[in-house]
């Protein structure tokens, strides 16, 4: 149920679910990533948690692939920016919050704007801002194994979920 446009806890109880890969190879990473952009659809929010050099925008430059940006579109960490937008099947908008503290420190870059809008939108530290991150959120959690090796779990709507196990075992990857 929505309240004010916004899900509340209370009412709205999501079924969750998890599954985990491991990649062997950047390549493999954005083979995955491309996997999850191809299921993405308007206003879905990817929310990405892992150490420094885990494999964030590695995995989004997978994303963008699925969601139809363009090869000649380079993607780069918008580290100081925040925020970057690339056109696609759906509008892909890649926000990297590093240098903030918290959501708080959001305010002037119109994020509300980029979450209830009509693209995809892939958090870089999401950790940073969960607290205004939707109650869907597709989470990734991309853990450094050793130089070449990470595991990616992904936590969120048990639908949403199932429907990725699915598309990753067709993949390859399980
Ligand atoms: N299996 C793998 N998947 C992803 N990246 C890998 C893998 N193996 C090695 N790497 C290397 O790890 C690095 C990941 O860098 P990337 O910029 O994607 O990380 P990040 O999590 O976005 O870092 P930051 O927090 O600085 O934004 C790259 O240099 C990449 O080549
Ligand atoms: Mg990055």
């Amino acid at each position: 149920m929505k309240e004010n446009g916004k899900i509340t806890a209370t009412t709205y109880q999501m079924k969750r679910d998890d599954v985990t890969v491991e990649s062997k190879h950047p390549d493999e990473t954005i083979a995955i990533g491309r996997i999850v952009g191809l299921s993405l659809e308007g206003s879905d929010v990817v929310a990405l948690v892992g150490d420094l050099g885990a494999g964030k925008t590695c995995f989004t430059k997978g994303i963008a692939r699925g969601v139809g940006v363009p090869e000649t579109y380079y993607i780069t960490s918008p580290t100081f920016t925040l925020v970057n937008e690339y056109p696609g099947r759906i509008p892909l908008y890649h926000m990297d919050v590093y240098r903030l503290s918290d959501s708080a420190e959001m305010g002037d870059i119109g994020y509300e704007e980029y979450l209830n809008g009509k693209g995809v939108v892939v958090v870089e530290w999401a950790e940073k801002i969960e607290d205004v991150l939707p109650a869907d959120a597709l989470f990734v959690y991309i853990e450094h194994l050793n130089d070449s090796e990470r595991k990616i779990r992904f936590t969120g709507s048990s639908d949403k979920v199932e429907t990725l196990r699915h598309k990753l075992e067709e993949g390859g990857f399980s």
